[in-house]
């Protein structure tokens, strides 16, 4: 079999006990829906989900989850009478790949049946990019040393659910003899789902149809008697839309399936192919020297393309984007901090989306905010369809299922209000948008502003604003005072609002009078904020440069990381959650991210001190999967290579390799964006300013090669970082 190893993840061997992670691995999409690689013909123990972005339904505990929708990939086969299953028999031959270039998953197999029937079969599948509304696959089949009776079961099955929670309910379907409709609506957000389904024989001999009608599990049946050597082609198009973007979905997915021919496969192949081949063309990396990384990168980047909204501005991607149960398909600071430059700098109209999601969302913020007794908007630190909180008070203990632990990210995880405004700021600086900073992000900043001045508590013996009882981005901790990256970034967004109203009362002053009379702005609340931000405690010690992580961290009890190695457990499970608590080991960077994201606050000296005392006491491997990325950018900054290509290669073996074990309910977005940052930003020295950009490259020694694209105020650029010598830029 022919492919290209740069641009494919290939699966050599079938592996049962490995079928969860594979199914992440596989997962293709188009931005409106992703499928999981589950086995056309299904296995026991599978996870076979289809997301659609933005339809969510509630749950308990939890609130609410992106309802996995009645299955389309179902395609049963009968092989002269037996089941084809991989759960049995014998697999002879076995290869399956994911074309990242196309969207192509293919799987080809030689199987032995108990019987002792052999069958050559080929299956093929891709989620339109051109035309996001279909999925097609298709299924070839040949018997190899018998003659008889191959048929086909294509379902389209509403008896779904998301790991024993039913989402959907019936509300009509309709069979003919090549094509069926089942619709659905979700239980309590009452989103509407059509799907139609059309099934295609293509086969030497007759075909004998047939549809049965049972009630929410419609089907449709072909059988054609096949001689030893010959084929037998099954194509199974299945058309999806929703009462998020029709209003009458059944007709839409009826009219649209009518425009499609049989079989659809070409129809729809070449468009999806062109879709591809321009979406590569914004932002495929080439790393020459270095084959892991190159199909790491575009894995991951392959993996935040099929999560992408594109033609709707009110979803975000989830921090395990349309690929799994984790997280419930929730949103988090992932999106905007670690996912989000990948578009902004690539395909600007995707950010505009995914910051959209925010405005229109600022409703839920705001009351979050309000039922906190804050003003403005206080973002969810989890969310999903309205903005509003979505994080679960409890889940059950990672070491003991029968516990629960209360989870105060939800309550006090506050700095997401701050990363939002950062990643609108990062958006306009690189794109010049002024229009959307007036139209959209004007109102976030005043609303966040707002917040942030309400949350700070004034400490009058010291004569400062404090933020206490707070869980800073190192999450090991929880219930701190005065975590530094919250104030720093309490005191940005203040600062930046009073700056971006300056600006906007300057460029548009029709616009600013209404923001202000809409909003009920006063300059006394300007004021207000300036001097909350003036005296934010920031604890910076001059002497040694160490930036506290939060008030009391370095009392806290000194582990030596290095003398546990090598460790196999994140240092939670090791040392407990109280246990963590009380050390100084970090899951994820804190005032490390805090100098990536906000370099000016760091001088050379300080910068070394923070990272040299922080990187010693993090847990890179097992801590969180945010991490890496950003520890490699750091260390490019202060020249470490090879350190940076260590902390490099953990982020792009996160889920490829299952680090944490845990690859199977999902994609670790942020870790995906992430790896696109350390190559602009790390490894590629990009610098992006209001004013231009500058490239200053770190390459790790063995890299012959570094390639990547961005766009900058509407023009695209093509960096080719050459091992040796200067740079070549080329304007695309
Ligand atoms: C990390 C957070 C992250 C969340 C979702 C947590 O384990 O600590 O920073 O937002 O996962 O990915």
């Amino acid at each position: 079999m022919t492919f290209d190893p740069l641009w494919t993840i290939v699966e050599e061997r079938f592996q049962r006990d490995h079928q969860n992670h594979a199914e992440t691995i596989f997962t293709i999409g188009n931005g409106y829906l992703g499928t999981r690689g589950a086995l056309e013909e299904g296995l026991p123990g599978d996870r076979r989900t289809t997301f659609l972005h933005g339809v969510f339904d509630d749950i308990p505990v939890s609130f609410t989850e992106l309802a996995n929708a009645p299955d389309w990939l179902e395609l049963y086969i009968l092989l002269d009478g037996e089941r084809f299953s991989l759960a049995a028999g014998e697999v002879l031959d076995y290869t399956r790949q994911l074309d990242l270039r196309s969207g192509l998953l293919t799987r080809k197999l030689i199987w032995k049946s108990p019987q002792g029937r052999t069958t050559r079969l080929e299956f093929n599948r891709f989620a339109s990019l051109a035309d996001p509304h279909a999925v097609v696959l298709r299924a070839s089949v040949t018997p190899m040393d018998y003659a008889g009776l191959v048929e086909f079961r294509a379902g389209l099955n509403g008896e779904t659910d998301n790991e024993n929670f039913k989402h959907w309910q019936w509300l009509n379907q309709t069979t003919a003899s090549d094509r069926l409709t089942l619709n659905s609506r979700t239980r309590a957000s009452q989103v509407e789902l059509a799907q139609a389904a059309r099934l295609t024989i293509l086969a030497p001999a007759d075909v004998q149809r047939e549809s049965w009608d049972v009630h929410n599990h419609p089907t449709l049946v072909g059988r054609t008697q096949l001689q030893a050597g010959q084929s037998a082609t099954a194509e199974k198009l299945v058309i999806f839309y929703t009462s998020r973007d029709n209003r009458e979905p059944l007709t839409a997915a009826n009219t649209h399936l009518d425009q499609l021919p049989a079989p659809a496969w070409d129809a729809l192949w070449e468009p999806n192919r062109s879709a591809w081949d321009k979406e590569w063309q914004t932002c495929d990396v080439i790393i020459e020297g270095d084959d892991e990384a190159q199909i790491a990168v575009r894995f991951s980047l392959f993996q935040l393309l099929v999560a992408a909204p594109r033609k709707d501005e009110h979803v975000s991607i989830g921090a395990k984007t349309l690929s799994g149960f984790g997280y419930r398909g929730h949103a988090f600071w992932d999106t905007e901090v670690f996912m989000l430059p990948f578009f902004t700098y690539t395909q600007p109209e995707i950010a505009r989306n995914l910051l959209s999601y925010r405005f229109h969302n600022l409703e839920g913020a705001r009351k979050k905010a309000r039922g906190n007794g804050f003003n403005g908007a206080q973002f969810p630190w989890e969310s999903a369809a309205t903005g509003e909180e979505v994080t679960p008070s409890w889940v059950p203990h990672f070491a003991d299922r029968s516990k629960m632990v209360r989870i105060w990210t939800g309550d006090i995880e506050i700095h997401i209000s701050a990363m939002i405004p950062f990643a609108l700021c990062q958006y306009w600086a690189a794109t010049g948008d002024d229009a959307f900073m007036i139209d959209r992000g004007a109102e976030i900043f005043i609303e966040t502003a707002r917040f942030w001045s309400s949350r700070a508590e004034w400490n009058k013996q010291a004569g400062r604003y404090e933020f206490r009882d707070v869980i800073g981005p190192d999450e090991y901790h929880e219930h701190v005072d005065n975590n530094a990256f919250t104030n720093a970034f309490a005191r940005w967004t203040l600062q930046s609002a009073i700056r971006l109203l300056d600006w906007v009362e300057k460029k548009d002053s029709a616009a600013y009078a209404a923001l202000k009379s809409r909003l009920d702005l006063k300059p006394a609340e300007l004021r207000q904020w300036s001097q909350v931000a003036e005296l934010i405690y920031f604890p910076y010690d001059k002497e040694t440069g160490l930036i506290e992580q939060f008030e009391g961290y370095f009392a806290r009890r000194d582990i030596d990381l290095a003398a546990l190695e090598p460790r196999t457990e994140s240092m939670q499970v090791i040392l407990g959650i109280e246990g963590a608590n009380l050390a100084q080991i970090l899951k994820q960077p804190d005032v490390v991210m805090l100098a990536y994201m906000l370099p000016a606050l760091f001088d050379e000296r300080s910068l070394r001190a923070n990272y040299d005392y922080y990187t010693a006491r993090t847990d890179h491997t097992y801590g969180s999967s945010l991490g890496p990325s950003i520890q490699a950018i750091m260390s490019c900054k202060l020249g470490l290579q090879e350190d940076a290509y260590e902390h490099f290669m953990r982020a792009a073996r996160a889920d490829l390799r299952d680090v944490r074990g845990n690859a199977g309910d999902g994609i670790h977005g942020a870790s995906a964006g992430g790896i696109w940052q350390a190559l602009a930003f790390g490894f590629g020295g990009l610098t992006v300013t209001t004013d231009g950009w500058t490239v200053k490259p770190h390459l790790p020694k063995h890299w012959k090669r570094l390639v990547f694209r961005f766009t900058w105020r509407g023009k695209s650029y093509v960096i080719d970082l050459p091992e040796k010598g200067p740079f070549r830029l080329e304007e695309a």
